[in-house]
C-alpha cells in the first residue's frame, strides 16, 4: 500500500474509522458518542476516545465536540486510507485488478515533454516500461466520478520511477501503472502507462500518460474529446 499512514494511525485506528464509515460517516457528519464507539469496538472510553484523536491528528477525521457526544467526519484522507485497505481485501479475493476511468484530452503547459526527456526518468523508462517514451505527457481531465475511481487504483500492480539528482536539484519519485486508452470512436491503444508524482494528491483531477507513441496521432486526439483510460493489469 502506499498510502502514508501517519505514525500513530494503526490496525485499532483504521478499525474505528471503518466501523465509523459503516455507520455513515462517509456521506457527512456523524453523530456519536464515545460510550458507543468504546462499546462497538469492544475497548474502554478511553481507548476509544485515543482512537479518535489519533484519527483526527493523522488528519483522516474532523471532529466537533458538542455537549451529548460529538461529530465526525472522515476526510478525502480517510476514505483513501480505508479505500486503501479495502483495494488490497479485493485483490486477496478477486483476480484482474482494473480501474476504467473517463476523461477528456486537455493540453498542459509543455512541461511533460521536459519532464520526459530528463536522463534521470528517461533511463528508468527504458528499463523499467520497456520502451523509450515519446517525448511528453498526454493530459486527461478525468470526470468527477473518475477522480473518485482513481483512489482505487492507489493498490493496483504499480512500476516505481526513484527519484534522482543532478548538480542543481533532485527530482521527486513517480509511480507509473499500464493502461489502455480508448478513443470516442473506439480506437485503443493497449501500450500507455499512467505516470503520477508518488507522494502528492495535487491536481487529483489530471491524469497523464505516456507511451512510447504519440497517442494523438495514434488515436488521432483532439483537445476536449473523451477517452477511457483502463488502469491495472496487463
Ligand atoms: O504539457 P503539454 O500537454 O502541452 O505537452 P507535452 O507533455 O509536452 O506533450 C507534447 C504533446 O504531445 C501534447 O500535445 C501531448 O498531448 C501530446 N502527447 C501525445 O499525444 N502522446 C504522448 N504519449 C505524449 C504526449
Amino acid at each position: 500500500m502506499h498510502e502514508t499512514v501517519g505514525s500513530a494511525v494503526g490496525n485499532d485506528e483504521l478499525a474505528a474509522l471503518r466501523l465509523l464509515a459503516l455507520q455513515g460517516g462517509l456521506e457527512g457528519d456523524l453523530k456519536i458518542s464515545c460510550a458507543g464507539l468504546a462499546d462497538r469496538l469492544d475497548a474502554s472510553n478511553q481507548t476509544a476516545s485515543r482512537r479518535l484523536q489519533r484519527l483526527e491528528s493523522a488528519g483522516y477525521l474532523e471532529r466537533e465536540t458538542v455537549a451529548d457526544g460529538q461529530w465526525v467526519a472522515i476526510t478525502d484522507d480517510g476514505e483513501r486510507a480505508l479505500r486503501s485497505a479495502y483495494e488490497a481485501y479485493r485483490r486477496i479475493f478477486e483476480t484482474g485488478g482494473e480501474v476504467e476511468l473517463e476523461g477528456r484530452v486537455t493540453s498542459g503547459m509543455g512541461e511533460g515533454r521536459h519532464y520526459i526527456s530528463l536522463p534521470g526518468y528517461k533511463r528508468q523508462f527504458e528499463e523499467r516500461l520497456g520502451y523509450e517514451p515519446f517525448l511528453g505527457t498526454l493530459n486527461v481531465e478525468l470526470d468527477d466520478d473518475s477522480v473518485r475511481r482513481r483512489r482505487a487504483t492507489a493498490s493496483l500492480a504499480s512500476i516505481p520511477i526513484d527519484g534522482w539528482e543532478d548538480e542543481d536539484r533532485t527530482y521527486g519519485p513517480a509511480v507509473c501503472r499500464p493502461a489502455t486508452v480508448e478513443s470516442a470512436t473506439g480506437e485503443t491503444y493497449e501500450n500507455a502507462h499512467t505516470i503520477a508524482p508518488e507522494r502528492t494528491h495535487h491536481d487529483e483531477d489530471q491524469l497523464e500518460l505516456i507511451a512510447p507513441e504519440k497517442l494523438r496521432d495514434t488515436l488521432s486526439l483532439e483537445d476536449d474529446e473523451d477517452v477511457t483510460i483502463t488502469v491495472g493489469d496487463r
